[in-house]
């Protein structure tokens, strides 16, 4: 395994949309480490970066409409949006990097 972890109820938050999402990203991050195990085509990789961008672009946003919606998570949930933000940055970096461009 190159990149990830792979899913387990675990993870689960007993929320099911939260839940599916998280499966999800687990899955197109699991398809990524597999590919480049494989040594898939270049292309091919990067368009599941791309996909796991917008997976996680949604579920960051739906996210912090959750926490705006509870009263005195706002505080904590401050740092866990920096580290969505940090994510966010890797992966549109490697994206970047694969195909020269800014994202
Ligand atoms: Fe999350």
């Amino acid at each position: 395994m190159v990149i990830g972890i792979q899913w387990d109820e675990s993870f689960s938050l007993g929320f099911e949309p939260l839940d599916e999402q998280h499966k999800q990203i687990f899955g197109v991050t699991e398809e990524i480490d597999q590919m480049l195990q494989a040594s898939a085509p270049r292309d091919a990789v990067i368009e599941q970066f791309v996909r796991l961008r917008g997976l996680l672009s949604e579920h960051f946003a739906y996210e912090n409409t959750l926490a705006a919606g509870l009263d005195g998570v706002q505080y904590p949930f401050n740092a866990h949006r920096a580290c969505h933000e940090k994510v966010l940055r890797d992966v549109e970096g490697v994206i970047a990097l694969s195909i020269g461009v800014e994202i």
